[in-house]
């Protein structure tokens, strides 16, 4: 599968962008701040019907202008495909498949397979709780349509429980049917991320190990209120306590993800080539998942990721990235040295693009833009 053309109209600094693209391996290189994660960005959005970055969809629209508009033709399966997405300052979003309107997003999710790998990647290991969970709800979601509907029915039950808790003269027989549906969506969703983990965990440690050259020692594992039991006894059980806090405090929306570096936590520990490196692996085992589930190699996104790699991991990712199963690859860096050394050792059909204030020209085939 991959991404034959696009076109973008007012996505953020890129004014208007035409470009025709490789099926394995596209390249952009340019200055901070030229547009090249915005381009990828583009690409993020057509596959997840939202931005990597902003919550806000407004925000992607280009200074005043009054919309953006995003057109993807792909090949999918020998199947020829057009993705689009409008969205007007306004408010309205329209996203279409083959100018067929979706009646809803979340049929969309899946469709066009993606990872995306970028610096911003590190709010993974320093932040909150939250972004690890968005995070394995990004992946799963790619690949079970069931799952986000628990998780939203899930959340519904939690904001009702929610609000009963604040209610002094809330009644008890209400709380006890929204433990029992926060427990039974609690399950699926308890059991899918285990899965997920179980089955992410092994790839992970092999593709550090292979990047790292076994240096270092990493583990990754999934933390849930919901080992220490069914979670409709562990609400019970809390009930008293919840009463005062005002608030659920036990419940997958507790989730969280274990990530170690030789027995301590990465964050702590990690310097930033060591967290690139883990965060690298993280994503690589995600596209062999996705990949593994769904019989499609999804579209990789690479944004900077050679930044703050010695050379010899650099090696080592671009070994096992470019030519091993891989599908078709965006991959942009700052530094055309680094690119155009890390180009030369690859043999094959590539396109090379540059990037300056908002336009993406082609360096070395002379029908990819127009
Ligand atoms: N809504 C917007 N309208 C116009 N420009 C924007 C908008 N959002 C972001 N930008 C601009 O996009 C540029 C950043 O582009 P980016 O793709 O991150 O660059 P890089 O090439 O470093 O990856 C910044 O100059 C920023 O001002
Ligand atoms: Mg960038």
């Amino acid at each position: 599968m991959y991404l034959k053309h696009i076109s973008v109209t007012n996505f953020k600094n890129l004014t208007q962008v035409d470009a025709y693209f490789s099926p394995v391996l596209n390249c952009f290189v340019g200055d901070n701040g030229e547009g090249k994660t915005n381009l990828l960005d583009t690409i993020y959005y057509l596959s997840m019907c939202k931005s990597y970055f902003l919550t806000s969809d407004i925000q992607n629209i280009r200074n005043t202008e009054p919309f953006f508009l995003l057109k993807g033709d792909y090949n999918r399966n020998d199947v020829d495909e057009q993705i689009s997405c409008g969205m007007k300052r306004t408010g309205g979003k329209s996203f279409k498949r083959n100018g067929k309107e979706y009646n809803r997003l979340s049929e969309h999710i899946g469709f066009i397979p993606l990872v995306m790998i970028t610096p911003s990647d590190t709010s993974l290991i320093n932040d909150r709780g939250e972004e690890r969970r968005k995070y394995i709800n990004t992946v799963i979601s790619q690949i079970d349509k069931e799952y986000l509907d628990s998780l939203m029915r899930y959340n519904h039950a939690l904001q009702q429980r929610n609000k009963l808790l604040k209610n002094k003269d809330a009644d008890y027989e209400l709380i006890s049917v929204l433990n029992m549906q926060l427990a039974e969506y609690g399950r699926i969703i308890y059991n899918k991320r285990a899965e997920l983990v179980e089955h992410l965990t092994p790839v992970f440690q092999q593709i550090y190990d292979a990047v790292s050259r076994s240096k270092e020692k990493v583990l990754l594992a999934y933390k849930s209120d919901m080992e220490y039991g069914d979670l409709k006894m562990l609400l019970e059980h809390n009930y008293d306590k919840d009463r005062l806090l005002q608030y659920t405090s036990v419940g997958i929306h507790r989730d969280d993800l274990d990530m170690q570096l030789d027995g301590r936590p990465i964050r702590k520990t990690g310097s930033q080539g060591q967290q690139k490196t883990y965060l690298v692996a993280l994503k690589i085992a995600q596209f062999h998942i996705i990949k593994q589930n769904m019989g499609i190699a999804p579209i990789l996104l690479l944004d900077d990721i050679f930044d703050k790699l010695d050379p010899g991991r650099v090696e080592m990712l671009i070994k096992l990235v470019v030519g091993n199963g891989f599908g078709q690859i965006f991959l942009t860096d700052s530094n055309k040295q680094r690119l155009d050394h890390l180009l030369e050792r690859i043999v094959g059909d590539y396109y090379l693009f540059t990037v300056k204030n908002g336009e993406i020209t082609a360096l070395n085939s002379s029908h990819a833009t127009q």
